[in-house]
């Protein structure tokens, strides 16, 4: 949710701290600030976007240009509004102790009772402000420790989820940083170190990484750095190197990142396929869940858990594995799996899909399927990301960096990652090879065909210009349609604040029929599959109530063009192959209804990209 930098090393780290904050904005941005340490500690934090703090910085920064040490953060608010006093960081009475923080301490409210009662005092309302408090405490207590010393033993009171990095100008040449539930990054280079909360403020600066794990803590100095658990014991950690570049973060002449992800798409799905559909093979080859292929095809139900967009993406794979595999599929959202004490033993599969593999409610899922001895395969984008590390096998969808926070290319390679899934599940049982094969087939031919759709932007754009002020949208879909119905409609909401709801077309008629009138646009996806007449029908039910309908439609359909207002073709396609082309234009309309009312689409209000706590 909230955006960590830090930095030590040889660069003045004020600039190195706004560029690595501007970076990570896509997780939050309702306020953002700076600790800077030369000799005495300086913060400077407001309410609003990291260029108001630059702007604001480079003023004041001018006094404390020389250090070489700093912590930044950019805020998604969970405990008090966005204001200046509830930005990070917060420093301790004295001024010598500052702490930023990303996560939910949850017994903050006993903690801060307990430090009001001992006289400290708080400047905000944060819970993250009780931990600067608290190791403050420790220290007073107990001068003699340093300063890991007394973030570990506060750390102890702590209950909840954290990624933390503590600067104090008792220790100037380290920075502490310790990792609970929220994900952390150390950077390594040249007599120089970065972290934070992911790749993105690092690569341009080096490539080395190392990601902390679950209760670990690390002291990060200007000629090295070490990791302990929170145990005190001594930690051997991987270096990794990061597999995508500068380019791959910036928009690269599109107006928005988000743009730039949807125009993105033909090559993402090359690159989801690339060494894993064998053509010339007819089949497909999944290294990293091969060697779990016969468990995974003997599983007697598969259940699989995600979170909006990864949610949706889910339902498709259901449909995909049950008419390809023939395996029971559940899905489930994994908020609500991981509370209802779920039935899932040692003969299911778990699949947890996760774009950014930190979102909390997934990964507890995970942990739950677990702990009750299911077998936990995970569909992540970010590579060495918590859920990608604790699943037991699991495949990355390659879609590179997604900035937008909407998710849009993320979403077409997850759909893809299940189709071939599916496609494997399917091998030697219930397809034949030369049905597997056709199916490849027509999978490989899905980027020419979404490229052709990109093209039809300016027609989706003049749709947009005439439903750009109505109040509320629906969007129906049936069978494989249905999914993307309801993804069209998230895409909508979350970037333009239009309210707007998926439904299964057949669901119209039992409530949402109710609202139809002639200010109501209505998005019908009715490509030729099974249930191409029934949806027919539903148009019909729509125009006659005097709905606005805009339809999805196959090249060349002429009954729909004589039905609807408005109809944007796609290319012909099967069934499970329409949703990868299917949600392209309704990427496009929410994107551009949504900047035609002037609202930020990359960075849509209250929204964040990664949702690191419940
Ligand atoms: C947030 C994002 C969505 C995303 C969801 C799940 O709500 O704004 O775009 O679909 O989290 O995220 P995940 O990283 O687990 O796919």
């Amino acid at each position: 949710m909230c955006g960590i930098v830090g930095y030590i090393g040889w660069q003045e780290a004020a600039p190195v701290l706004l560029k690595g904050l501007k970076r990570l904005e896509y997780r939050g941005y309702d306020s953002a600030g700076i600790a800077l340490l030369d000799g005495t500690l300086s913060v400077i934090k407001q309410k609003g976007s990291v260029g108001d703090l630059e702007k604001d910085t480079e003023v004041r920064c001018a006094a404390i240009s020389g250090a070489t040490v700093g912590i930044g953060h950019t805020r998604w608010a969970t405990h008090g509004e966005p204001s200046d006093c509830n930005a990070h960081p917060h420093l301790n009475a004295a001024g010598d102790l500052a702490l930023i923080h990303n996560g939910i301490i949850e017994n903050y409210s006993s903690l801060k009772q307990e430090l009001l009662s001992e006289g400290y005092i708080f400047l905000s309302e944060t819970d993250s402000e009780v931990l600067v408090h608290l190791i403050d405490r420790v220290w007073k207590r107990d001068p003699s420790l340093d300063l890991e010393a007394v973030v570990r033993s506060a750390l102890w009171h702590v209950e909840g989820a954290y990624g933390l990095c503590v600067i104090s100008s008792r220790e100037p040449d380290r920075i502490v940083v310790a990792r609970k539930g929220s994900p952390l990054v150390i950077g390594i280079g040249v007599d120089e170190y970065f972290i934070a909360s992911d790749a993105a403020p690092i690569v341009e600066h080096t490539k080395k990484v190392v990601y902390l794990s679950d209760g670990e803590l690390a002291v990060v100095k200007r000629d090295g750095y070490s990791v302990k658990s929170i145990e005190n014991i001594e930690q051997e950690k991987l270096v990794t190197e990061l597999d995508f570049s500068l380019e791959k973060i910036e928009k690269g002449g599109f107006f928005h990142f988000m743009l730039k992800e949807i125009f993105e798409q033909p090559a993402v799905m090359h690159d989801v396929m690339r060494g894993r559909v064998r053509l010339e093979e007819g089949r497909v080859h999944l290294g990293g869940i091969h060697d779990y292929l016969d468990r995974l095809k003997r599983a007697k139900r598969i259940v699989i858990c995600a979170c909006g967009t990864s949610w949706h993406a889910a339902l498709i794979g259901e449909y995909l594995i049950e008419e390809f595999a023939r395996i029971s599929v559940e899905v489930d959202y994994a908020s609500e799996f991981r509370y209802r004490n779920p039935i899932v033993g040692v003969d299911d599969v778990v699949i947890v899909i996760s774009q950014s593999g930190e979102t909390a409610d997934t990964l507890a899922a995970l942990r739950t399927a677990k702990e009750k001895g299911a077998l936990v395969m995970g569909i992540c984008n970010v590579v060495g990301s918590t859920i990608a590390r604790e699943t037991l096998c699991g495949m990355y969808t390659h879609a590179g960096p997604e900035i937008g926070v909407a998710s849009t290319k993320a979403f077409c390679a997850q759909v893809v990652m299940l189709y071939m899934l599916a496609l494997a599940l399917s091998r030697g049982r219930t397809l034949s090879n030369d049905e597997i094969a056709l199916n490849l087939k027509e999978l490989a031919s899905v980027p020419e065909k979404a490229a052709r759709i990109l093209e039809l932007d300016s027609q989706i754009k003049s749709i947009a210009e005439r439903f750009k002020d109505a109040k509320n949208f629906l969007y129906l879909g049936r069978g494989y349609n249905f999914p993307v119905a309801l993804e069209g409609a998230l895409k909508l909401k979350e970037i333009s604040y239009i309210h707007a709801e998926g439904y299964p077309a057949a669901e119209m008629k039992h409530g949402p029929i109710a609202l139809i009138d002639e200010d109501m646009p209505v998005i019908i996806i009715a490509t030729r599959d099974n249930t191409y007449s029934k949806i027919l029908s539903n148009i019909e039910e729509v125009r006659s109530r005097k709905g606005r309908v805009i339809a999805i439609a196959n090249e060349g359909d002429k009954e729909v063009c004589r039905m609807a207002e408005h109809v944007i073709y796609i290319p012909h396609a099967s069934g499970p192959i329409t949703p990868l082309l299917a949600v392209i234009p309704l990427q496009l309309l929410a994107y551009h209804i949504a900047t035609l009312r002037g609202c930020n689409v990359d960075r849509p209000r209250n929204l964040a990209k990664s949702v690191t706590v419940e």
